[in-house]
């Protein structure tokens, strides 16, 4: 009950913080892909009165109009992003290509003035990461990736349990997720699986996520050396028959990794085991566990891995001797949803950049992610050279 009155004063704070920064005029927003998770960003979006969706880009030709059409949006549609971008007064976009298409984009927004939400993973590769990073740095505007589960509850518990210190030192993470059959191209949908459009796959699309959730609660320790591995069996099995039989003939485009797991070393001392699928001949790949010198954690797998919690977790003691276990329950999402937090405190940063405030600073920054692209950097140039590799966070 009293944390659900801090909430709502919280709220009352928040809201009275955001009409003193007002622009005095809406943030003018446009969107640079508008398939799939640019639905959400526009759901979102549209819950708030101080935003306007300007316009919008999207290279296959109709499909940005038919995104606004479908909204009720009335806004530019275009196929060239840089004409939007000269022609619209932006003051910010969503990125929300697929990974291929990070990069340029990103880079091209920044460079031009925009604060950027950029989806995730950050890019395919650390040289695209650093590139975009650099630009940030460059254009002094607000670059934050789409990680949404870092708004949930219980992720943020995750980390309160670290630095409470009741696990003592952590010095072993096995992590990640398991999905039995879902390589994500349901419809027919190709983006996810092209090595042209996706350029990595389960590691990135969803490898990204479990790495953050343990790693951004531990502050991102350096990774030093990483031995990973990583296949396709799946995706190239012409007889894939996907989720409850629901899965596109697509052996021929696949050409990413619908498995991968990786043996990761930190300059700490910890050690994270950590397997990712998105298909595979098991229900799930294993629950979080995380071993430290006073105490262990265990994070329930969900079924189909997106960044949630499975369940409750549970806290593994010694008290007065005798071996015990609590019990912690799932946390609900209050107020608004892990999509929405993501797109509002995007905005809320962006306006503060524009009107100068010095405490405007990126929700879920480069600075962290860059190192979370760098392990799966790693994990796919271990896997192709068959042994442990280096991880070097580029000097930016
Ligand atoms: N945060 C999440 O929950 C979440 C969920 C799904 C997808 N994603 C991420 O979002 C990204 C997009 O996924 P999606 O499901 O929307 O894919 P999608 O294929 O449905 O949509 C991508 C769109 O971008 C357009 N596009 C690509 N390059 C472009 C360019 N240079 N200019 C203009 N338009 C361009 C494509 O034509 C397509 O319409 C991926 O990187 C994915 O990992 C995040």
């Amino acid at each position: 009950m009293a944390d659900d009155k801090n909430l709502d004063l919280f709220k009352e704070v928040r809201e009275a913080d955001r009409k003193a920064l007002s622009l005095g005029r809406k943030l003018r927003v446009g969107f640079i892909g508008t398939g799939g998770i640019a639905h959400s960003h526009m759901r979102a979006y549209k819950q708030f009165d101080d935003i306007e969706v300007v316009a919008g880009a999207d290279l296959i030709p109709g499909r940005a109009a038919a995104f606004f059409k479908e909204f009720g949006v009335e806004a530019a549609d275009y196929t060239d992003y840089k004409k939007m971008i000269a022609e619209c007064r932006l003051d910010a976009v969503s990125v929300c290509t697929y990974n291929r298409q990070h990069a340029g984009p990103a880079c091209y927004a920044l460079e031009h003035g925009l604060s950027v939400l950029l989806e995730k993973p950050f890019s395919v590769t650390l040289d695209e990461a650093a590139g975009i990073c650099r630009a940030e740095k460059a254009s002094g505007k607000i670059l934050s990736i789409g990680f949404q589960p870092r708004f949930d509850p219980n992720m943020q518990m995750i980390g309160k349990i670290f630095r409470s210190g009741e696990l003592g030192r952590i010095y072993y993470i096995q992590t990640g997720g398991g999905r039995r059959r879902g390589i994500p191209c349901s419809g027919g949908k190709d983006s996810f699986i092209r090595e042209d459009t996706a350029g990595i796959g389960a590691v990135g699309d969803i490898g990204c996520y479990s790495l953050d959730m343990v790693l951004n609660a531990l502050g991102y320790p350096k990774p030093v050396t990483v031995s990973g591995y990583m296949s396709d069996f799946f995706g190239k099995d012409p007889g894939y028959s996907g989720y409850k039989g629901n899965g596109a003939v697509m052996s021929e485009k696949f050409g990413v990794d619908d498995f991968a797991a990786a043996f990761i070393r930190f300059e700490t001392g910890l050690v994270v085991d950590f397997r990712i699928s998105w298909a595979m001949n098991m229900d799930t790949s294993g629950d979080t566990i995380v071993l430290g010198t006073k105490g262990g954690l265990r994070i329930p797998s969900t079924e189909c891995w997106n960044g949630t919690v499975g369940g409750p977790m549970t806290v593994y003691k010694e008290v007065a001797g005798e071996q015990t276990e609590t019990v912690l329950p799932v946390l609900e999402i209050k107020g608004l949803g892990r999509i929405e937090q993501k797109v509002r405190s995007f905005c809320d940063a962006a306006i503060g950049n524009i009107l100068g405030d010095p405490d405007a600073k990126s929700p879920v920054p480069s600075s962290q992610i860059i190192v979370n692209q760098a392990i799966i950097d790693g994990i796919v140039r271990s896997a192709r050279l068959g042994r442990e590799v280096e991880i070097v966070i580029p000097e930016l």
